[in-house]
């Protein structure tokens, strides 16, 4: 049987506070090559449409990140009596010139399978984000939600600031 790799080897970027708090048997960890048959897909399309993906369609992209894994964050979690990703969630670090060549964390595509929500993995998923974001020297994380989902990140920390702006092509 072929071995996973990561997307990122750095394990001090995985908040041991979170991994402590998760349910026996969950764990958190990087994206891993092995996680299509774990479901990774199935848990992105609780959020929103994911297209059809063959096999080496999902793993061209995630060897497209993994070669750029100062940028693409992207963690699971895993429950290991199912051998299944239950919550999925990415970092998406950007350099900038303005404050002093600051780097701001984008948290993106936040998805917990349908029959897992409400046993706080998605509260997990943000604080391990997070931590990565704060190791990483970002001076801000930010991220676009929609309306209903405002009151859940609210508990995660953040608060409601400018406004978001979309053009679609
Ligand atoms: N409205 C109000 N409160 C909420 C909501 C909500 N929509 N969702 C969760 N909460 C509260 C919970 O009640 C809990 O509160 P408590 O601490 O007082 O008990 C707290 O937030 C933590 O909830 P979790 O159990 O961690 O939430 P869950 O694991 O179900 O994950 C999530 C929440 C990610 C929104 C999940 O419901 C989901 O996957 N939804 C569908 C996909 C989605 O909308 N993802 C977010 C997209 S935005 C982005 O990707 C940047």
């Amino acid at each position: 049987m072929t071995v996973d790799s990561y997307l990122f080897d750095d394990e001090t970027l995985i908040s041991p506070q979170v991994q402590s708090c998760l349910p026996q048997n969950y764990s958190i960890r990087p994206l891993g090559s092995r996680d299509y048959d774990r479901g990774h897909l199935q848990v992105l399309g609780v959020l929103t449409d994911i297209g059809h993906h063959s096999p080496q369609d999902w793993l061209d992209q995630f060897y497209y990140m993994k070669k750029r894994n100062d940028t693409y964050f992207s963690l699971v979690i895993i429950d290991h009596a199912s051998d299944r990703v239950v919550a999925v969630g990415t970092l998406l670090m950007e350099r900038k010139f303005v404050h002093c060549n600051g780097k701001v964390g984008h948290i993106e595509d936040i998805a917990v399978a349908n029959d897992q929500q409400g046993k706080k993995l998605g509260l997990r998923m943000i604080e391990a984000l997070q931590y990565i974001g704060a190791r990483n020297g970002c001076y801000k994380v930010i991220l676009d939600c929609a309306v209903k989902n405002v009151p859940f990140y609210e508990k995660c920390g953040f608060v409601q600031k400018e406004s978001q702006m979309a053009w679609y092509v």
